[in-house]
């Protein structure tokens, strides 16, 4: 397990995108697992810019992301189909045929999420999976309770999600209640994961999921697990650290 302890927000942006940079740039065809959120838009910003320069390309690159609100339009500002397009795929050389979001519209989500592990099975599994944190230690929408050995799956958001979430919608009530996404077990497959984090409301996710205990209910916990995870995390987010953090 790798802990990397950035300055802020901004160089673990860097960070991240100089890990990118190594793993696409060491293959032909890269297969990245994406995140959404705030956390992750220094590193797309960064990823974009090398992109331009000619060091990074993403002609041949396949990506999956981890989740997607059920109900939420493609088009719908909030959707993270419509946050990906906006923050990296339409400003990168990426073939849009090989950008996959879950579909918060399908008509059987049970199916949709069975689909979409298929998907990722038939292109041989990601290589490269990036992930964030909710204050409760989820990554993706994968809530404290569910199961270490998850697939895809349509996830109940918890209150604490719906409230840390609400700040991107004009309602509290605009904020959907379920979503579709990874499971932990789908998370722990990849052959890589970088885990990224800032602000101090992350500060007890990240002591929890680096130095507790492997548990359903703090499921960033379930990395301790994986044999090539990188952790980069801004000096905000450390204060509960004990270890890690000296
Ligand atoms: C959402 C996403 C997660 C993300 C988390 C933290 O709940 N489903 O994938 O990690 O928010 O977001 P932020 O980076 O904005 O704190």
């Amino acid at each position: 397990m790798k802990v990397i302890i950035c300055k802020d927000a901004k160089e673990v942006g860097a960070c991240a995108a100089a890990i990118f940079a190594e793993v696409m740039n060491s293959r032909p065809t890269t297969v990245l697992g994406l995140a959404t959120g705030t956390s992750p838009l220094p590193l797309y910003a960064k990823l974009v810019e090398a992109n331009q320069a000619g060091e990074i390309d993403f002609s041949t690159t396949i990506t999956f992301n981890l989740d997607e609100y059920v109900g939420l339009d493609p088009d719908h500002e909030q959707s993270y189909r419509h946050f990906m397009n906006q923050n990296l795929f339409d400003q990168v050389n990426i073939n849009k045929k090989n950008t996959h979001v879950p579909n918060g519209i399908a008509d059987d989500p049970d199916l949709a999420c069975m689909e979409y592990e298929a998907m990722m099975g038939d292109v041989g599994g990601v290589d490269l999976q990036l992930l964030g944190i909710g204050s409760n230690g989820h990554i993706g929408f994968s809530e404290p309770g569910t199961s270490l050995a998850s697939r895809t799956h349509v996830a109940d958001l918890t209150e604490s999600t719906i409230k840390d979430n609400s700040r991107l919608f004009d309602n509290a009530d605009d904020v959907p209640r379920q979503a579709i996404s990874m499971g932990i077990g789908t998370v722990l497959d990849a052959e890589k994961v970088v885990l990224i984090a800032n602000g101090e409301n992350k500060a007890d996710a990240i002591a929890a999921a680096l130095e507790g205990p492997v548990t359903c209910m703090c499921p960033a916990s379930a990395l301790q697990m994986h044999p090539d995870v990188t952790w980069v995390i801004a000096e905000d987010a450390t204060g509960g650290l004990r270890h890690f953090g000296k």
